[in-house]
């Protein structure tokens, strides 16, 4: 059972992390700063079996509790789409873009707490190891984003 949670998890960071989504393409060109480039990110998600084995064993590294914490805490989100906002988060993490309103919404329903071993989750996976440095900063950065910039102009918004 613990093992079909966590595929639930895993399966959807892996699988936004598997396809190109529109939504992760560069719109407009106002960011001074690009983190990485459109066909860079896209080499970047490739699917490879290093990749795969490596993220299977961060899964297993999980135990049955933190398994279902992570559970609850996407339930507590409470948002129709938290594969959407799973991959915004990313985009945010790789690209700076900002999540949506709905996505900071559910972040903050869920709590710091959840949002902090979701992150933590994320920045285990393979595809995303150059950005560790980037953990705490992107984690503090998002939360409060999130939690007293709702307001704030999103790039996913409309
Ligand atoms: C990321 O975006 C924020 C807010 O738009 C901005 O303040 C920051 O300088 C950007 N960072 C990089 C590295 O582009
Ligand atoms: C998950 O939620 C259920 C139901 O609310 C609760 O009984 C359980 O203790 C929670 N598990 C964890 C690890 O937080």
């Amino acid at each position: 059972m613990e093992n079909k949670t966590m595929f639930m998890i895993f399966s959807s960071i892996m699988i936004l992390l598997s396809f190109s989504h529109p939504t992760l393409a560069k719109e407009g060109d106002n960011d001074k700063q690009v983190l990485i480039l459109d066909d860079e990110f896209d080499a970047m998600i490739a699917r490879s079996p290093t990749a795969e084995d490596y993220n299977e064993n961060v899964g297993r590294k999980y135990s049955k509790k933190q398994k279902e914490y992570l559970l609850n805490c996407s339930i507590k989100m409470d948002i129709p789409d938290p594969d959407k906002c799973i991959e915004e988060v990313l985009a945010e993490i790789i690209q700076n873009k900002s999540a949506s309103r709905d996505c900071c919404l559910g972040i903050v329903k869920a709590g710091k707490e959840c949002h902090m071993e979701y992150m933590k989750l994320i920045f285990q996976i393979y595809q995303l190891k150059r950005f560790t440095s980037k953990r705490f900063s992107k984690t503090n950065e998002i939360w409060k984003r999130c939690s007293t910039g709702i307001g704030a102009v999103s790039p996913y918004s409309g």
